[in-house]
């Protein structure tokens, strides 16, 4: 009983929109209607600048990270990954937002940050340099997903090559508008210099 109390908790933490709260609470500005409509860092750095954007991205992550420590936290013998996961499909389809959130990146990113900290930092190096290069989020973090499916074959863990491969899949699926706009060029880069 405990397990499907914590899976939930997990999957209505991932669903608090930090996007949409910190738009709405601090600017009177719902990001939904503006830039990408995302519900996520990326638009919300866009629409609303540096400090909401990595407030929004580290409560993002955070999520994800508390989400998948609910095992270890409540002592069960239970693999992260399904809290991760719940958490993840939470972010993408929030109860809270009327199931429609953002694209899994950053929460994903968290859930990696409680299981393997050390692939999130090299994740996060790949993620920069990419970013960097491209000057594209999307790209970046499309690109940075089939990089952690790497990392997980490499490593031979057989529950995140699973894990991470079907987010992997999902997280590009849920970046068709970008890949759409990229393609077109369309897609807006980011101005890393000041
Ligand atoms: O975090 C999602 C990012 O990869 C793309 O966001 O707003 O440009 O669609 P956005």
């Amino acid at each position: 009983m405990l397990t499907y109390i914590l899976l939930l908790a997990a999957y209505l933490l991932g669903s608090i929109p930090s996007a949409l709260i910190v738009g709405k609470a601090g600017y009177g500005i719902d990001i939904r209607e503006h830039g990408s409509g995302n519900l996520g860092g990326t638009n919300t750095f866009r629409i609303l600048g540096k400090k909401a954007g990595f407030i929004v991205t580290l409560a993002d992550i955070l999520k994800g990270t508390l989400a998948a420590s609910l095992p270890l936290l409540f002592s069960l013998d239970l693999h992260m990954l399904w809290f991760g996961l719940a958490a993840i499909i939470g972010h993408v389809y929030p109860v809270f937002a009327k199931f429609r959130g953002g694209k899994a990146v950053a929460t994903t990113a968290g859930v990696l940050l409680a299981y393997q900290p050390l692939m999130f930092l090299i994740l996060l190096v790949v993620f920069l340099t990419l970013l960097f290069t491209t000057k594209y989020v999307s790209l970046s973090s499309m690109l940075t997903a089939v990089a952690a499916v790497i990392l997980a074959c490499l490593e031979g863990d057989k529950p995140l090559i699973v894990a991470i491969s079907f987010i992997a899949l999902f997280l590009i699926y849920r970046h068709r508008a970008n890949i759409k706009r990229i393609m077109a060029g369309t897609e807006p880069k980011v101005k890393l210099k000041k």
